[in-house]
């Protein structure tokens, strides 16, 4: 990771190397932090952040599972990431912000530790650096819904995402896919996952998976082209059956899938359809659609 000048702690900006924490910060035992991830784009306007507020929104509620109240409004979030965008003077990238519990107590009831709240952006290209990524089965299933508030995107909650991706290292895998406790496919371990078969879209339902501020966006985007989006459970069988299949994510932005478990999808080359979304949402975050200008916030 590429240093900025500046990261915003508990309302101000200090420099990159003094945003430290102590060793008992609570979080840092247990996970109780809550976190986004953004990215912004360089426009004809400037830093364009896309959809900022949504994240914010997601921010504070899943925080709201953790019993912490963040002491800072939605505007206020939105206008911290501004100002350090502007004082960090990049134009693209990567923010970052989390809400944890600090150094206070320990013990596992967080609620005498200050809640804390920092933001810090930098420069990041490629999430997954592939035109089409070969994709594999975890070992491990998504976190279960009775185990934790699943659509919280909590810091806890990536140990599950993170031993997934821990299992393919060294493998010419490029990322793993979480099937739920049923054995229906979840996502990605920091992706949404959609096929597309017979030119309708399907994507899992909300439940076990986080719900997604990139694969609500490309719903938005197939419908307003006329493509019938269906949200329901699909097996292993199906996807291995579609016609394409992708990811969505802040960071892995659309990424084409060309094989899971070494079953190739479709043609084995990027599909019709996927072409389409990916070229759409890449163009609507540079601020180049007038009916999605309204998802970018100008730093
Ligand atoms: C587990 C998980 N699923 C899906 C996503 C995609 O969500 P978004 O499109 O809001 O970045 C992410 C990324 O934050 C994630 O961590």
């Amino acid at each position: 990771m590429e240093p900025t000048k500046y990261i915003w702690m508990n309302g101000g900006l200090v420099p990159w190397e003094n945003a430290t924490v102590h060793v008992m910060t609570h979080a840092l035992h247990y996970g109780d932090g809550a976190f986004e991830g953004i990215r912004f784009y360089k426009t004809s306007s400037g830093p364009g952040i896309f959809r900022l507020r949504e994240h914010m929104e997601r921010l504070v509620y899943s925080a709201s599972v953790l019993g912490m109240i963040i002491p800072f409004s939605i505007e206020q979030l939105c206008e911290a990431t501004c100002e350090l965008i502007r004082a960090n003077e990049i134009v693209q990238g990567y923010i970052r912000p989390l809400a944890y519990y600090g150094y206070g107590v320990m013990g596992l009831n967080p609620r005498n530790s200050p809640t804390e709240m920092m933001i810090a952006c930098w420069p990041w290209g490629k999430y997954l650096p592939v035109e089409q990524a070969d994709i594999k089965v975890s070992s491990y299933i998504r976190i279960h819904p009775r185990s934790t508030i699943a659509d919280a995107k909590i810091c806890g909650h990536y140990v599950n995402s993170i031993l997934a991706v821990l299992e393919l290292k060294g493998t010419k895998y490029h990322e793993a896919l979480f099937l739920d406790s049923e054995g229906m496919i979840a996502e990605g371990p920091g992706e949404n996952f959609f096929i597309v078969k017979n030119e309708e879209i399907h994507t899992p339902p909300l439940g076990t998976i986080l719900a997604g501020i990139t694969r609500s966006t490309i719903i938005q985007m197939a419908r307003d082209a006329g493509i019938t989006v269906r949200e329901r459970g699909i097996s292993l069988d199906e996807a291995y059956d579609a016609d394409e299949a992708f990811f969505t994510g802040t960071a892995a932005e659309v990424t084409p899938i060309g094989t899971i478990n070494d079953s190739v999808i479709g043609s084995g080359k990027i599909g019709p359809i996927t072409n389409v979304l990916k070229s759409r949402y890449l163009d609507a975050v540079v601020g180049n659609t007038d009916s999605y200008r309204g998802f970018l916030t100008f730093a």
